[in-house]
């Protein structure tokens, strides 16, 4: 019998975009678990607590995947031990261009540096190119429409916690 392939997605998720999805999605796909990895910086606090960011994300997940998908919170942790933690042999991460890559490219060679770990990109979907966090709340925050961007769940909740009245 052959080991469990297990993959790590991790991010700050705050919150889940439908780009993250895809990517989620596309990883579960290749391995036989993904564990999603929440890192948060617990002195930073961010728009959304992460017991909702956990909760955005197990509601986001189609049922196909949801049985190999599992979520998990990590705080003041190196990847590269959350990865040894959870026995996966792989991060998997989503490129939505140059920008990205740029950005990713030393953190993966610095994660293989510490442990071997392997890095693995999945091009980001053409229709989310645009999609991230930050750009979505700020939208969000000042009225603009982010359906379709986000989760129907996510979508709510930003209008909730940050529209301007
Ligand atoms: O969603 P984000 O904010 O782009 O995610 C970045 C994250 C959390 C994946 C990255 O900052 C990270 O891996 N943090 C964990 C701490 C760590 O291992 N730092 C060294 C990276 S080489």
């Amino acid at each position: 019998m052959s080991a469990t392939r297990r993959a790590v997605c991790p991010g700050s998720f705050d919150p889940i975009t439908m780009g993250h999805v895809d990517v989620l999605v596309r990883a579960a796909a290749l391995y036989d678990e993904v564990v999603v990895a929440v890192l948060h910086n617990p002195a930073k606090s961010g728009t959304f607590t992460v017991e909702e960011r956990i909760g955005f994300i197990e509601s986001s997940l189609p049922e196909s995947v949801s049985a190999r998908v599992r979520v998990e919170a990590f705080a003041g942790r190196l990847l590269v031990d959350v990865c040894r933690d959870v026995g996966a042999e792989v991060i998997v991460k989503g490129l939505r261009g140059g920008t990205d890559f740029a950005y990713e490219l030393p953190m993966a060679l610095m994660n293989r540096h510490l442990t071997g770990v392997e890095t693995v990109f999945l091009p980001g979907a053409p229709e989310f190119e645009h999609v991230s966090s930050s750009l979505v709340k700020e939208v969000a925050r000042f009225g603009g429409d982010v359906a379709g961007l986000v989760p129907d769940i996510v979508h709510a909740a930003l209008a909730e916690r940050l529209a301007t009245p």
